[in-house]
């Protein structure tokens, strides 16, 4: 088993349990993977069901190699998952990776699950205990929870180490991140964070040592640049469609420069999920609380660039068909927020069938993994577990998630099930000369021709 003592004198009476408050998508990756590289994880949620699954092996969600490392960590022994928020006291190094939504009464994070979790823990930390926060949290909040562990765990420190998995990637980007940002009050908490993540760090993995309120804001400013990115490249969308432009050979050729890069350039319905556009409200409430709101009105308009890219799709469906579109089926393929996610939350795909629906036609949407979460999302729209009984008759089909299997579809096998060879590609991912040459009338956001 991996230990912490020995790396340091005031380390040397720790056992090397970790435990990990909140098992979502970040705890139960982060409860994995520190597991694999051979710790004892305690994995801690309110939720019993979900912990009742993750202690069986199973993913209460969609995660490419997720479900077989957890199988594997579970087996061994050495990961374990429980209701209970006394087993923390096992535990040397908590790390905290509740989520942290949009308020229902603003564009402000709600922080009562991470106020919540240290408050559960403080009673059960021991001597040095060091408690690592993960989740995305507005600045300054970092150090009024440290001021709160004074009070009701003084003999604990509190530490905050940002993360920036992708969904789809999360095993990945936790085992081999591109860097590791510890944000610390003091040496002793650096050096156990390097404790814990010495094997990452031997990788070669860029280490950064910040304050609190640096690391807090790494994390906010590196989603606000993502952000910021797919609206740039939609906005130029945009233009390109006034001006009789192609956005995806402006996105290749401004991309070759390494100064702008090519990721990320990808034009289309925009980003969604449960980071970005929260992230980038809860960003510009801080900034206006700290006096600094000028700093971040440009994320207003991100965000306003990103929620047109929707309405957009909506017009050309309009465009292609009638502005009535209650006589039309419209076969949806995608769901998601993105591939390899089963993840709808503010899913720009599923908000646009949703918003199709309302108008009135008959929507018909397909997922590889995502139809249960946006059934229970969107009860009243229809949903088909095949492509092809998703595009059967359809008037019009919508790519709007670019999962591999639509990439691969055959646009002839296609052609013979609809009613009318009309496609959208919402995410600028299909092969159009290969569709046009099948007979079908291709759109696709930012392309005019
Ligand atoms: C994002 C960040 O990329 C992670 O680094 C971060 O850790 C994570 O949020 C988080 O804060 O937890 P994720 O939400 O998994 O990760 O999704 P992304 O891969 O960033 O994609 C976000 C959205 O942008 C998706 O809807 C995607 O379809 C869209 N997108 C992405 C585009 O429209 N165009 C692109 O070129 C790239």
């Amino acid at each position: 088993m991996k230990t912490l003592a020995g790396r340091s004198s005031k380390l040397m009476a720790m056992n090397s349990t970790l435990s990990v408050i909140g098992c979502g998508y970040l705890g139960a990756t982060h409860a994995a993977c520190m597991s694999s590289l051979g710790f004892t994880v305690i994995g801690i949620d309110t939720d019993p069901n979900k912990v009742e699954m993750l202690s069986r092996g199973e993913l209460p969600f969609y995660e490419p190699g997720l479900d077989t490392l957890l199988e594997q960590e579970i087996k061994s022994g050495r990961l374990t998952f429980t209701t209970d928020f006394s087993a923390v006291a096992d535990a040397d190094v908590h790390f905290v990776c509740v989520g942290t939504p949009q308020s229902k009464d603003g564009l402000a994070a709600d922080l009562t699950y991470v106020r919540s979790a240290v408050s559960a823990i403080a009673p059960y930390l021991k001597e040095g205990a060091l408690v690592v926060g993960k989740s995305t949290v507005p600045v300054g909040t970092a150090q009024s929870l440290r001021d709160q562990l004074a009070v009701t765990a003084p003999h604990a420190d509190l530490a905050w180490n940002p993360e920036f998995l992708r969904e789809g990637f999360a095993v990945e980007d936790t085992l081999t991140p591109n860097r590791l940002v510890v944000g610390v009050a003091n040496d002793r908490a650096e050096e156990i964070l390097k404790d814990v993540y010495s094997q990452i760090i031997a990788l070669g993995t860029p280490w950064i040592r910040a304050d609190l309120p640096t690391a807090e804001l790494v994390k906010v400013a590196a989603n606000s640049f993502l952000a910021t990115k797919i609206s740039f490249i939609n906005a130029m969308a945009e233009v390109c469609e006034a001006a009789g432009g192609d956005v995806t050979v402006l996105a290749k050729a401004i991309g070759y420069d390494p100064r702008i890069g090519s990721r990320f350039l990808q034009a289309g319905i925009g980003f969604g999920g449960g980071c970005l556009p929260k992230d980038i409200r809860a960003f510009m409430a801080r900034a206006e609380e700290l006096g600094a709101k000028q700093a971040l009105e440009f994320l207003r308009e991100i965000d306003a660039i990103n929620l047109r890219a929707r309405q957009r799709v909506i017009d050309v469906v309009r465009s292609d068909l009638s502005e009535n579109l209650t006589q039309y089926k419209i076969a949806v393929l995608g769901a998601t927020f993105k591939p390899d996610s089963d993840d709808v939350r503010d899913s720009p795909a599923l908000d646009i069938a949703a918003q199709l629906h309302a108008a009135g036609a008959n929507v018909v949407v397909h997922d590889p993994k995502g139809i249960e979460p946006a059934r229970k999302r969107f009860p009243n729209l229809s949903f088909a577990e095949s492509v092809s009984e998703c595009v059967k008759d359809a008037d019009l089909i919508l790519h709007l998630t670019e999962w591999r299997e639509y990439r691969e579809l055959d646009p002839s096998v296609i052609g013979q099930l609809v009613k009318n060879k009309i496609i959208i590609d919402g995410r600028n991912a299909l092969d159009r000369d290969l569709w046009r040459s099948n007979g079908w009338k291709f759109h696709a956001l930012g392309r005019t021709d």
